[in-house]
């Protein structure tokens, strides 16, 4: 079976035939059909309507989104297009609030502007598949660093989809997953289903089958006595945004992991590349936590919970996509300038400087 192991054929993005195909999420793994997008509404739709998603992805996607807008925008004036972006430029920004990694993209291909005369589409587009090629390469190095880590052989845990799925190819967390595997130190990968969306039954249990790395799914509710068993080395998990003190936001469940990581004696480590970490961000505390429509989890499998409608029965719903866990309860940091021990502030400084 080791042979299978680290293929990485699955594209949640590509660039054909002069437009921008987006792997429909949402469907997976039902049916896997690309959404080809050629407006850059269309692309901030994807964002904000999860058929893109994790932190990486939305930032690559973003970029992809920049060069459809330029390209439209330059026929429309060759003069004016630098100042008519700006305003496609916020419609991407405003897709999705907690994910860095999307400003991040916007303000990178914005910087390219002011050297470009002429048709900007050539430019912009080998800068955006530039973005996609490093953060496949990032994901592949943080896993080598990640792996490194898990020196024994254990099982672990891991929260949401931060696979091929999530990002450009090979994943974060998953990708220091897949990286172990193939090193012989993991026995086993549980995966929360990660409500409401199902990221982790749909989309992380998909690509370790494909793969053939031994999975099993579990409730989030069933954390804390799966890691009472004793048999859990490390809850892995990815990032949306890291502050400058270390605290992480990532998908909402997250924090509750780390809680329980520290109160069982598991590690828990971050895996994420450095075009997720907001050191302008002092703490994780100031991060703007996406808050989702109460409709994602009033309902379960396109089905209404309460034969009325649940807002007209008075219940209403919070529906937080992410929370933030505190850098004390983070044993490592990975990304592709290397780990860092329990993050602090200096630490972070002093990676951010690495070349
Ligand atoms: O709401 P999502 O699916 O975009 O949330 C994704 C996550 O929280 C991931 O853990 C994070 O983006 C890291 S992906 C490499």
């Amino acid at each position: 079976m080791m042979e299978n192991i680290l293929n990485d054929n699955i594209r949640a993005i590509r660039w054909q035939n002069n437009a921008l195909e987006l792997l429909d999420q949402r469907l997976l793994p039902a049916r896997a059909e690309y959404l080809r997008l050629e407006h850059v509404n269309d692309v901030a739709d994807a964002i904000r309507d999860m058929v893109v998603r994790g932190a990486p992805a939305i930032g690559i996607t973003a970029a992809y989104g920049v060069v459809i807008a330029a390209s439209a925008r330059y026929q429309q004036s060759a003069t004016s297009w630098k100042q008519d972006i700006l305003d496609d430029i916020h419609t991407l920004a405003q897709a999705r609030p907690t994910a860095v990694n999307l400003f991040w993209a916007l303000d990178h291909m914005k910087q390219l502007f002011d050297q470009i005369k002429g048709d900007p589409t050539k430019i912009l587009l080998d800068e955006a598949s530039d973005i996609h090629r490093k953060d496949i390469e990032a994901n592949h190095t943080m896993g080598q660093y990640g792996a490194a880590l898990i020196d024994k052989s254990c099982a672990v845990l891991t929260h949401c989809n931060t696979g091929s799925l999530a990002t450009g190819g090979f994943g974060t967390a998953l990708g220091v997953i897949r990286q172990a595997y193939k090193n012989g130190n993991i026995k086993q990968v549980f995966a929360d289903e990660t409500r409401p969306w199902l990221q982790g039954s749909r989309l992380t249990a998909w690509e370790l089958s494909q793969d053939r790395i031994p999975v099993s799914l579990i409730v989030e509710g069933a954390a804390a006595h799966l890691l009472k068993q004793g048999e859990i080395g490390w809850v892995i998990v990815g990032a949306d945004r890291i502050a400058a003190n270390g605290d992480v936001a990532n998908k909402i469940g997250t924090y509750g992991l780390a809680i329980l990581a520290r109160h069982h004696n598991v590690k828990f480590m971050v895996a994420a590349p450095t075009t997720t970490i907001d050191m302008a961000m002092t703490s994780g505390e100031k991060i703007t936590i996406e808050q989702r429509p109460g409709a994602e989890i009033l309902s379960f499998g396109g089905q209404s919970i309460y034969e009325n409608n649940m807002e007209n029965e008075g219940i209403c719903a919070w529906n937080p996509a992410f929370d933030i866990t505190p850098y004390s309860l983070i044993d490592a940091l990975v990304t592709e300038k290397g780990a860092i021990v329990q993050p602090t502030h200096e630490k972070l400084v002093a990676l951010m400087k690495n070349d």
